[in-house]
């Protein structure tokens, strides 16, 4: 059974592209399953860095099939420029990329909700959204009355479902905006420009999840790559600061319509310490000189908005859950090279909840908002480990603190990584 995954375990953000993009070579399609272009994935090889959203992290190898299946919100204009990005750099796009006619499309309605909602939340309300329209496109996907799909775009009726839906959400974000100017959509602008967006992806569009139970049968390896982290998760995660999509393991086989007997291996992806982006509790944040030594060493700016993400101990309250959660059997460790040059580290090995120890992570936010971490603590290294290649030739103390997570996380700690670049890794 050949499928292999790699999720992510915190909020996001765990480098996962290098994970994706270091397994690729083993594997015959690469699958993007959930989410849409808030998320960011960076990949350095060959001396060379590319920022990738929308697009599998396989793209760039042309051998591969880089698959977008239905349960991602795709906004054209995004992966068009994503797709001319990567050929202009000499990247081949073409037969190797499909992506779902089930997929559901972010139109500019969508992007103009999330900007007022996100306006109109006051204080600590605010979601703190990358605004890149996901929240409405999920919502209207479920609500069913609003929404277009890939392939609804090839259908005769398109225009006038574009002008149908124009005039409600001219409506509807009047009535959001309250005293917040707005713009209101153009039917025929909109239509005009997703027309000519549709001629150039048709190559491109197909029913892809025929495409990946063929494949699977065909005993073809396929590579599930997650977008954001498990505790973003819609359903599991730090409800209501999450993204609108399941960005835990649960989302594969909703999202790519191949059921979990094909996965054979599930990866979980965490840092070596945590972070977090947009609102919500995050109980071993450290808004402090650690905080900032991890942002400034570990370049903690978000990779799609540039916001300065929140930078925190490794919780491993909150990764024992998800790993459990997303059913990981190793893990792998990031950015370890960040936390050289630190005296003493920090793991959360528990909760102070209302004077109660819990191990446990609250589904409740209120819960997560009042929970104290209890710390165990490591002593640090000075190194510099960027060019170790070999578990052995780590630091004692850096090797102390794998074990560590390896231990409390349950699960074996199967690759480290110590720098960008794809040769800077680690391979227990
Ligand atoms: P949305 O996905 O744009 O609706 O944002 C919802 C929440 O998820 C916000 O806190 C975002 O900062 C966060 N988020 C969305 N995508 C990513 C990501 O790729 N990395 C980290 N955080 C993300």
């Amino acid at each position: 059974m050949p499928g292999t995954c790699v999720i992510g375990l915190q909020w996001g953000d765990e480098a996962k592209g290098k994970i994706v993009d270091l397994l690729t070579e083993r594997h015959d399609v690469v699958v993007r399953y959930q989410g849409g272009a808030n998320a960011g994935h960076t990949v350095v090889t060959g001396g060379q860095t590319y920022k990738l959203s929308l697009l599998p992290s396989g793209i760039l190898r042309t051998s591969v099939h880089s698959v977008i299946t239905g349960g991602v919100v795709l906004n054209p204009p995004s992966i068009l420029g994503e797709i001319d990005g990567l050929r202009e750099r000499g990247v081949n796009v073409g037969g190797n990329l499909l992506m779902s006619d089930r997929a559901h499309v972010i139109f500019p309605w969508h992007l103009e909700e999330d900007r007022l909602i996100e306006t109109r939340k006051t204080g600590g309300e605010a979601i703190g959204t990358t605004q890149r329209g996901i929240g409405p496109c999920y919502k209207d996907k479920v609500g069913r009355t609003f929404a277009l799909r890939l392939g609804d775009l090839y259908r005769r009726g398109f225009r006038d479902r574009v002008r149908d839906i124009v005039d409600e959400k001219n409506q509807f974000l009047a009535l959001i905006a309250g005293k917040n100017p707005f713009t209101p959509i153009d039917a025929t602008q909109v239509y005009d420009q997703y027309q000519g967006y549709a001629e150039r992806l048709k190559p491109h569009v197909a029913d892809t999840t025929s495409f990946l139970l063929d494949a699977l049968e065909a005993n073809k390896r396929v590579l599930f790559e997650g977008a954001q982290g498990a505790l973003l998760d819609v359903d599991h995660g730090t409800y209501p600061y999450v993204t609108s999509s399941n960005s835990s393991g649960v989302g594969i086989p909703s999202g790519s319509g191949v059921p979990g007997r094909y996965m054979n291996k599930i990866m979980g992806v965490v840092k070596a310490y945590s972070t977090r982006v947009g609102g919500g509790p995050f109980p071993t944040e450290q808004d402090n000189p650690i905080g900032h030594h991890l942002r400034e060493r570990g370049n903690e700016y978000g990779t799609v908005t540039r916001r300065p993400r929140r930078c925190g101990w490794f919780d491993a309250v909150a990764t024992r859950y998800t790993a459990r959660l997303s059913g990981a059997d190793t893990i792998c460790v990031m950015l370890l090279d960040v936390l050289s040059g630190l005296d003493t580290l920090q793991i959360c090995t528990a909760y102070e909840i209302d004077g109660q120890r819990v191990n446990v992570f609250p589904s409740h936010v209120d819960d997560l908002r009042r929970a104290k971490a209890v710390y165990e603590s490591l002593p640090g290294w000075k190194e510099e480990i960027t060019a170790v290649r070999k578990l052995a030739d780590l630091p004692a103390n850096a090797r102390k603190y794998l074990d560590r997570i390896g231990e409390i996380l349950g699960r074996p700690v199967e690759i480290v990584s110590v720098g960008p670049d794809r040769e800077q890794t680690i391979l227990s």
